[in-house]
């Protein structure tokens, strides 16, 4: 292959030329000796070229380059020449990442190439297994249907956020790391001493994040078995035992069964919380605080479910935010609620 040998002294200026004018070839490894170095050239310099660069110093020689082996950094190098790359922007925006399972959605279209992505995916996050979406969060314990598509099956795993540990199956269990920055924001309003209800708690994860950094008594409650099993896995795993009281059972015979009186209650089921505000508002104490999560095109609809359910006791909302995009104009709203 055709290079470029310089003495180690001009090596640097020359190189700074050569790549000015796109000459080197960028595929190839530049080689050193004790006082030479020698520059993979991407063509043989012509005499006119060579007097316009006017190096102090060098030989145009026949040798040997070591190839780079270049990895493909991105899914779109990846997946090159094969899927357009609008497609592949949609499909990495669909990506979560839960652990060590990367859990995508394929566009109709591309059904065919859905384990070409698969593995892409894989090679590109470096995790060990990828799902695809087959549905959309459904039925009471709020999962979706997953389809494997490629490394090992094997749907539990654990995922870290903020220094939370949660172990989790994707196929068991609801669980969106997307709300990793809505459950510290609820963490940095909890004050030390207060007990609280997570009435729809999955694995837990509002109640973790808030017993590792506050001294407080969680009671847990949720209707999936699972749900339960893992949060009680997960306070071992975050050694916070004695904080958080978990509880298997719907939420409303839960709270008519166990007087418990609240000065917080996270209410995290957004599609039918609504359904649930009348056993909220019983337990929780006069200036206690409402976390409520609605799907809503605005604010108002879920700010007039609290006050009908609330009626006569006085609501003032304290916090109002747009928490994660549903669907096209629809929003996960989060509204941080005193009931006085
Ligand atoms: C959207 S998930 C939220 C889980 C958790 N708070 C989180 O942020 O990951 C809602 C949870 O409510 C539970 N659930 C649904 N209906 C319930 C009920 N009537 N009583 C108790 N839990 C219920 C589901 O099993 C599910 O785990």
């Amino acid at each position: 292959m055709i290079g470029l040998k310089i003495p180690k002294n001009h090596a640097d200026e020359i190189r700074r030329i050569l790549l000015k004018y796109s000459l080197i070839n960028l595929k190839f490894k530049i080689k050193r000796s004790k006082d030479f170095v020698y520059i993979p050239l991407i063509k043989k310099l012509e005499a006119e070229k060579i007097k316009e660069l006017n190096f102090p110093s060098f030989e145009i020689i026949e040798t040997e380059f070591e190839a780079h082996n270049k990895q493909p950094k991105s899914l779109k190098d990846y997946l090159k020449n094969k899927i357009s790359s609008d497609k592949i922007i949609e499909i990495k925006k669909s990506f979560d990442i839960i652990g060590d399972i990367v859990i995508l959605e394929v566009p109709e279209e591309l059904e065919n190439e859905k384990y070409l992505i698969g593995k892409a995916a894989l090679n590109f996050t470096k995790r060990r297994t990828v799902y695809k979406k087959n549905s959309n969060i459904q039925g009471v314990i709020r999962t979706r249907e997953l389809e494997y598509l490629a490394g090992e099956d094997k749907s539990e795993t654990i995922h870290t956020e903020y220094g939370s540990r949660l172990m989790i199956d994707v196929r068991k269990v609801y669980f969106s790391p997307r709300l990793a920055t809505e459950r510290e924001k609820i963490t940095n309003q909890v004050n030390n001493g207060e007990t609280i209800i997570d009435m729809f708690t999955g694995v837990g994860p509002f109640s973790i994040a808030i017993s590792r950094n506050k001294k407080v008594e969680i009671y847990a409650i949720d209707i999936n078995p699972d749900a339960i099993h893992y949060l009680e896995k997960n306070i071992i795993l975050n050694k916070i035992q004695g904080k958080i009281i978990p509880i298997l059972g719907d939420v409303k015979d839960v709270l008519k069964v166990k007087n418990i009186m609240a000065d917080r209650i996270i209410m995290n089921l957004p599609e039918t919380a609504y359904l649930f505000l009348e056993s909220a508002i019983k337990s929780l104490k006069e200036g206690g605080v409402l976390h409520y999560y609605e799907f809503s095109h605005d604010y108002d609809k879920p700010i007039q479910s609290v006050l009908t359910a609330s009626s006569p006791r006085k609501i003032k909302v304290l916090n109002k935010r747009k928490v994660k995009s549903r669907s096209p104009g629809i929003w996960h709203i989060g509204l941080d609620i005193m009931i006085t």
